[in-house]
């Protein structure tokens, strides 16, 4: 039986993906570079300067290092003033009860999130607490797709990759779960994340002790 989850943040937990969305969208129309939502699909999970660079390959858009460093800064801006407003109330119905199952259930609860303002995330959700493990993204050498980051957190668990379950809502994320050799919970299109062993509509749909048997 599984003896921990490992979650990511943006987009499962609470509606992040669309504010990381929303912040990369104004940095683009300031710089005129063609981006949309169908683009932006590729961009989930992925870091913050790979997230650039697919921006600028898909308006075939060269920049220089000190450019790149220069927007993906700019980008970052609008989106650490978007979080500061980010409250309890921001979580996805059913996170609460998510965690409290998977307490009651005596699971270890890890978080695996690309962004460098997982951290400061949590603490504005009230949930940071809640979790054995929080994986510092700046640490992690390789980004999802690469299993590393869920390695981690499966390393400093305790547990076996064997014995954990990942939720994620990305393509690259749900790679990166499976290329760890765990199972993967996919929240959202089941087309997008089809790698997934079992993909729901939304974190609320998760019920922790149909997965996890006794
Ligand atoms: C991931 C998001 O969780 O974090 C990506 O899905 C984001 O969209 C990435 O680019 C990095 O975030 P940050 O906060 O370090 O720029
Ligand atoms: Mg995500």
């Amino acid at each position: 039986p599984a003896q921990a989850l490992i979650f990511d943040l943006d987009g499962v937990l609470t509606d992040t993906a669309q504010t990381h969305y929303r912040a990369w969208k104004r940095m683009a129309d300031e710089e005129g570079l063609p981006f949309d939502q169908q683009v932006n699909e590729q961009l989930k999970g992925v870091d913050r300067m790979s997230s650039l660079e697919i921006i600028l390959r898909h308006a075939g858009r060269t920049l220089s290092a000190e450019q790149k460093q220069a927007l993906a800064e700019r980008k970052n801006g609008y989106y650490v003033e978007a979080i500061a407003e980010v409250t309890p109330k921001d979580l996805f119905p059913g996170v609460a009860r998510v965690l409290e199952q998977a307490r009651a259930r005596g699971l270890k609860l890890g978080l695996a999130s690309a962004s460098r303002n997982a951290a400061a995330l949590l603490d504005r959700l009230g949930i940071a607490g809640r979790f054995d493990y929080i994986a510092d993204a700046a640490r992690i050498s390789r980004a999802k797709p690469a299993p590393d980051i869920f390695l981690d957190v499966a390393a400093a668990l305790g547990v076996a990759p064997a014995r954990c379950i990942g939720i994620e809502d990305a393509a690259a994320g749900v790679a990166a779960i499976k290329s760890a050799g765990m199972a993967a919970i996919g929240i959202g299109d089941a087309t997008t994340l089809a790698q997934a062993d079992a993909c729901l509509a939304d974190i609320a749909a998760f019920d922790v002790d149909a997965f996890v048997s006794p």
